[in-house]
């Protein structure tokens, strides 16, 4: 394989990762899925010796699993920051929301309540991040088929909930928090950040669904123009 040329190493960084990454989702990608589609056929076939078959449909399920997770990085690779500031926190979530679904089978709903203004902009960043870690995880770790996004937009706090169907306990996941801390994983990072703005995150499983909640909630500090 060759090292990209000192030419594309000069170019915009961003660029090249963009295309490598395009180039990977084409290709590793796209054959992961293939793969999986063929081991699964396999498992259709006859006359396979006991256990083969089994272990054929896990073989198909992994590779399917890794398609998508791999898809999942590289279309966060290549689409960049795609939500923008200027847009609405639920103009941005449910940019997030249609990219899971891209990269998913999950069924992904979004319940919207009340009608408070937009968070300051560092608030509003956290929300969209913690929706797009939300439903990385689910898609990662849960194993789920249904999600709820719901989104509280209250006149002093703003909370954002991601629930799944999943197997994830939140026992689990909070103590892998703790353990995590100082480190880079996702939740942690969401956890300091809320922390810094006022606000909290905190996992349950008291859902409307079965599997894993995390909620996060932020102060409303509505930039006002008239301040100064
Ligand atoms: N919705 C979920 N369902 C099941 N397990 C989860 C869920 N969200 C997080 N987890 C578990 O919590 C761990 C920590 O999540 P996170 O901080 O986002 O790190 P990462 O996704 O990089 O592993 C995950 O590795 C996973 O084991
Ligand atoms: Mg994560």
């Amino acid at each position: 394989m060759e090292f990209p040329a000192a030419d594309a190493m000069s170019q915009d960084p961003s660029k090249v990762l963009r295309s490598a990454a395009a180039e990977l989702h084409d290709g590793v990608a796209q054959d992961l899925f293939a793969a999986s589609m063929e081991v699964e056929d396999l498992t259709r076939a006859g006359g396979l010796p006991p256990g083969v078959g089994d272990q054929l449909a896990r073989i198909a399920s992994n590779l399917h699993k890794s398609s998508l997770q791999l898809r999942g990085v590289l279309t966060g690779m290549f689409e960049g920051n795609l939500d923008r500031r200027g847009d609405t926190v639920v103009e941005r979530i449910r940019s997030c929301v249609e990219r899971a679904l891209h990269r998913s089978d999950l069924t992904i709903d979004i319940r919207l309540e009340g009608t408070g203004p937009e968070p300051d902009p560092d608030c509003a960043d956290l929300i969209v991040r913690s929706v797009r870690e939300g439903l990385a995880n689910v898609v990662k770790h849960a194993d789920a088929t249904e999600v709820l996004v719901i989104m509280r937009r209250g006149t002093s706090w703003w909370t954002v909930m991601v629930e799944d169907d999943g197997l994830g306990d939140a026992t689990v996941v909070r103590h892998m928090i703790v353990k995590s801390a100082g480190l880079t994983l996702g939740l942690a990072s969401l956890a300091a950040e809320a922390d810094r703005l006022g606000g909290r995150l905190w996992l349950s499983s008291a859902g409307r669904l079965s599997g894993v909640n995390l909620s996060i909630s932020v102060p409303v500090r509505v930039v006002s123009s008239d301040a100064g």
